[in-house]
């Protein structure tokens, strides 16, 4: 599968399967194996998801190699969303490596609130510590805004390789402050929730028409049924994103695995019709702290109300 490089001189694939949403985090043993058969060694996994054990067992029960799966996990706040306390996130990433079973390649905030106020720059020092020490591999953050990324950038011994936040054409224009930090810095910017525009959005928006028909085309130019979903995952690839989807179905797990492994099939001008329509919508499904204290751009949300 075609990897995505890392500030830190890893590199990370550029599909993974999340089992943080949907059937699949009920189903994480079972759906997990599916999806490393599939072909895709990328599991997205975090401490909240209550499934590390479960993304340790998969692999274990499909024979893979340590080595040939790239895995993530989280350290999050408890189900109350209360913070980790600082002196308590060793034992707290210590939790995660003993429930995967090993050190996850790259380990992640959750988000800026698993710091209790003003203590974000305390708890990625101690992720750099453990990373220092070698406890953990790759570190990173998620579902972090401009003014997070800067208290923790500020003296930090190593940046963040990624932030995995939601990312999809529908919210390029809201992003695009944190998205131009990430540049200047080297940040790969991670995907969740990339098939929101065809899923969650009420009605698929300006860039349904688009996408059906780019789909049709490859369709017809592959002989494969390429779907909505694979062309929003491909324009993802194209902007050097990592996308992080799931799916709890059997046939839908197969499928993104076939899509791990397209190759380049948009056209450049394809690419830019989605970059363009996306621009020109605002659509979030993953809303809480993203839209505090984090300008919203002032965009129709693409539902026809005539
Ligand atoms: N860091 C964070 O705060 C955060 C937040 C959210 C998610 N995540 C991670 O990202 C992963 C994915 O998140 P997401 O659910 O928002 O991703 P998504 O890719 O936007 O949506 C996945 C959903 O799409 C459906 N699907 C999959 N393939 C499809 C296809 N070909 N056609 C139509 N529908 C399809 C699946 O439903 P079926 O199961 O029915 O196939 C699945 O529930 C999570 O599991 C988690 O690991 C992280």
């Amino acid at each position: 599968m075609y990897s995505i490089d890392l500030l830190d001189g890893t590199s990370i694939p550029w599909l993974g399967w999340g089992n943080g949403s949907g059937d699949a985090s009920k189903t994480a043993i079972e759906s997990g194996t599916r999806a490393l058969h599939a072909g895709i060694h990328h599991i997205d996994t975090a401490q909240l998801y209550k499934n590390e054990a479960e993304t340790g067992e998969a692999i274990k029960k499909v024979g893979l190699k340590r080595e040939d799966v790239y895995v993530t996990s989280k350290i999050s706040t408890d189900d109350d969303g209360n913070p980790v306390p600082l002196d308590s996130v060793r034992s707290s990433v210590e939790g995660s490596l003993q429930r995967l079973g090993f050190v996850p390649d790259l380990y992640l905030i959750h988000n800026p609130f698993v710091a209790a106020s003003g203590e974000l720059k305390g708890l990625w020092s101690a992720l750099e510590q453990l990373k220092s020490e070698g406890k953990l591999k790759s570190i990173g953050v998620s579902n972090f805004r401009p003014q997070d990324l800067e208290a923790i950038l500020d003296g930090a011994k190593y940046k963040p390789v990624v932030n995995q936040l939601e990312y999809h054409p529908y919210v390029l224009s809201h992003l695009e402050p944190v998205l131009s930090l990430q540049a200047k810095h080297g940040i790969v910017t991670e995907a969740f929730g990339p098939l929101t525009p065809v899923i969650r959005h009420p009605t698929g928006g300006p860039l349904k028409p688009v996408l059906d028909r780019i789909a049709q085309r490859l369709s017809k130019s592959t002989g494969k049924k390429i779907d909505v979903a694979a062309v929003l995952l491909l324009w993802t690839r194209a902007q050097n994103v990592v996308a992080v989807t799931t799916s709890g179905n059997p046939d839908r797990i197969k499928w993104l695995g076939e899509v791990a492994h397209l190759p380049d099939l948009l056209e450049q001008s394809e690419i830019d019709e989605i970059t363009k329509i996306g621009k020109g919508v605002h659509f979030r499904h993953y809303t809480e702290h993203m839209e505090k204290d984090f300008p919203l751009p002032n965009l129709p949300d693409g539902v026809d109300k005539s």
